[in-house]
Order: C-alpha cells, then sequence, then structure tokens
C-alpha cells in the first residue's frame, strides 16, 4: 500500500511537467482525487477494510500523500494562471514611446475651384450648362473657325504651344488652347441654337512669366444664342455676374475693344469693390476693374457652327477667372496658383 502511494505522488509529479493549461490540470485532477473514481479516492475507501492498526498507519501515510498532491496541484494552477496573466499583459502592451499618429489633414478646394463653382451655380441657375472641352485643342477650333485666320495678327498675341503630331488627326495643327473660346464652335456644331452654355476652363500661353502673367490660366466663357437676343441681354448678363461677385452698388463700364470672332465687341470693366471707384492700390487709381471681354458672336463663327445668322444671334463674353480669383483673395502673384505650394495652398 505504501509503495502504492509512492507510486501514484511520482505519477503525479510526471503528469504534471506535461500540463500546459488548466483544462489538463483539472482532468489531472479529477483522475488522482475525483470523488467517484479518483485513484487516490478509491484508495482511501479502501482503508475500511483493513485491520485497526494497518488503518491507522496506511490512513496517515494515505492523508500525507493526499495533501501532498493537492500541494503540488495547487502550485501549478498558480504557475498557470501567472503565465496566463503575463500572455495578456504582453496582449495588452502599450509602446508610449512610439511616434503618435499623424492627425488627418482634410483636403480642399483650390482657390480657382471655389470661385468656379461659385459661377458654375449662379450660371446654373439662370439657364447656363456647364460645358468642359479639351485643353489640347485643334487650331482650327481655338482659331481659324474664331475669325482668326492663319495669318490673322491676333494669333501673335495668343502665341501657346503647339503640339506636333496629334493622334486625333495629324493633319491639323493642334495647341494648347489660349481661350475658352474654342469652344464655342464646337458647342454650336454639337447643340445647335437656341444655347445657353458656360465653358470653364484652363488655358495656355506662351508667356514670358511675371506676377501677372502664366503660362496656365483659367477662363469663363458663356455665350448664349438664340432668336431675338441683343447686345442688352448680354449686358443684362454681365450686370448679374459683377453685382453677384461684388454687390449690388457694383456698376458695369461696356468699352468697344476688338476681337475678331465677335462684333462689336467690348471690354467690360466694373467698379472696383474695394475702393467702390475712388481710386485704390487694387484697381490702379482707376476705380474700376478690367474682368472680361464680350460682344455680339461674329456671323463668320456662326456660320462655322452651322448656325443660319439671318435667323439667329447670340453674344459672347470671357471671364478671366484667374483674375477673379486673385481679386478676391488678394493674390498678388498669379505664379502662387500653379506652384503647388502647400504653404500658399493651405491659406483658403
Ligand atoms: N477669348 C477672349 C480672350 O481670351 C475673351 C473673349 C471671349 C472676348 C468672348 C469676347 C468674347 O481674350
Amino acid at each position: 500500500m505504501q509503495s502504492k502511494l509512492e507510486q501514484l505522488k511520482s505519477e503525479v509529479l510526471l503528469a504534471l511537467k506535461s500540463i500546459k493549461n488548466k483544462a489538463n490540470l483539472e482532468e489531472l485532477e479529477n483522475k488522482i482525487l475525483g470523488r467517484k473514481n479518483g485513484e487516490l479516492t478509491n484508495i482511501m475507501k479502501g482503508l475500511k477494510d483493513l485491520t485497526d492498526d494497518e488503518r491507522k498507519i496506511v490512513g496517515q501515510l494515505a492523508n500525507e500523500a493526499k495533501l501532498e498532491i493537492e500541494a503540488v496541484l495547487q502550485t501549478k494552477k498558480i504557475q498557470l494562471s501567472q503565465a496566463d496573466w503575463q500572455t495578456n499583459l504582453e496582449k495588452e502592451r502599450l509602446d508610449i514611446t512610439q511616434p503618435a499618429l499623424p492627425k488627418i489633414e482634410y483636403g480642399h478646394f483650390h482657390p480657382n475651384t471655389i470661385v468656379q463653382n461659385d459661377l458654375e451655380n449662379l450660371f446654373n441657375s439662370m439657364g447656363f450648362m456647364v460645358l468642359d472641352g479639351s485643353e489640347i485643342e485643334s487650331d482650327y477650333y481655338n482659331f481659324t473657325a474664331l475669325n482668326i485666320p492663319e495669318s490673322h495678327p491676333a494669333r501673335d498675341m495668343q502665341d501657346t504651344f503647339y503640339v506636333k503630331n496629334h493622334e486625333v488627326d495629324s493633319e491639323t495643327p493642334w495647341v494648347m488652347r489660349t481661350q475658352t473660346s474654342a469652344m464655342q464652335v464646337r458647342a454650336l456644331q454639337k447643340y445647335g441654337a437656341p444655347i445657353r452654355a458656360i465653358v470653364p476652363g484652363k488655358c495656355f500661353r506662351n508667356e514670358a512669366t511675371d506676377v501677372r502673367h502664366e503660362h496656365t490660366f483659367y477662363q469663363l466663357e458663356g455665350f448664349v444664342v438664340g432668336e431675338n437676343i441683343t447686345f442688352a441681354h448680354l449686358k443684362g448678363v454681365l450686370e448679374t455676374v459683377a453685382k453677384h461677385l461684388y454687390g449690388e452698388d457694383t456698376k458695369v463700364k461696356l468699352r468697344p475693344k476688338y476681337y475678331p470672332f465677335v462684333e462689336p465687341g467690348i471690354n467690360g470693366e466694373v467698379t472696383c469693390f474695394l475702393c467702390k471707384g475712388n481710386g485704390c492700390r487694387v484697381c490702379k487709381n482707376t476705380g474700376w476693374l478690367e474682368i472680361f471681354g464680350a460682344g455680339m458672336i461674329h456671323p463668320n463663327v456662326l456660320k462655322q457652327g452651322n448656325i443660319d445668322p439671318s435667323k439667329y444671334q447670340g453674344f459672347a463674353f470671357g471671364l478671366g477667372l484667374t483674375r477673379l480669383v486673385m481679386l478676391k483673395y488678394g493674390i498678388e502673384d498669379i505664379r502662387h496658383l500653379e506652384s503647388g505650394d502647400l504653404k500658399f495652398l493651405k491659406q483658403f
């Protein structure tokens, strides 16, 4: 009996070595001390069959063995829960020396886009559709169709970048469009009359760049063609735009100016929003700001758009969108706008 108890103890010690978790430990505990069929429990139950003297000795030994076994099991239990605790701790470990995650910065619109969106909304409210047009344009739509034939001096004022062997049509020269007016004839050919449209977008010119000149800038073209469209309508639209931009008291001044694709042509000025016409730095002491070119669409241009000039008339205007942006935000140097400089751009 004594040797049986010794064997049981060493069995337990051996089994404990390979135990990795609480479930296994419980299994072992049950095997030895389980009330129903535990090996030690059975030995204890067998005590009653022994003689009094034997029971005394064996009983004591069995009790000691039971205490020892319970103690090693308990120690193992503690070890296991400590290990658990450590793995949990490891999982929750927080590296307080890790640098903070960068703050998420939200993007925002470029100032050009802010002004463009504002004007698109205004023109939408007057029934104009918004057209895009391509930035690489054929020499025909950019110049010839607009009454600017090849030898015309007006081409000189809008020198641009020519694109050789353009895949769409390598026969005609292609240019980076110098003006959004290039969409006039395209739109007339596509949609016919009556039509009301604006074309905001990028234009390009071969400029010696300085604070007022940049190779890339934005314009916003507008045109209306229909029956009985007159110069008065043009003036009305321009005044609406001017008042929307600079307030109800803003006045519009129209002066004759030559553009080959309009007749008559005008240059439009509005009262300076800063000095209200008294003269200041922004308007160079004139009291006026020049912000658009405009006029009644030339019959030759209507013809290029397959429109009968004896039935339809129309007007066109070109707003210097980049100029409006510079005036709105007091930007002194046009080159900031295309520079991609974040220090500049983050201000808007
Ligand atoms: N396209 C002209 C320019 O770039 C402006 C303009 C547009 C003038 C429409 C008349 C009519 O200077």
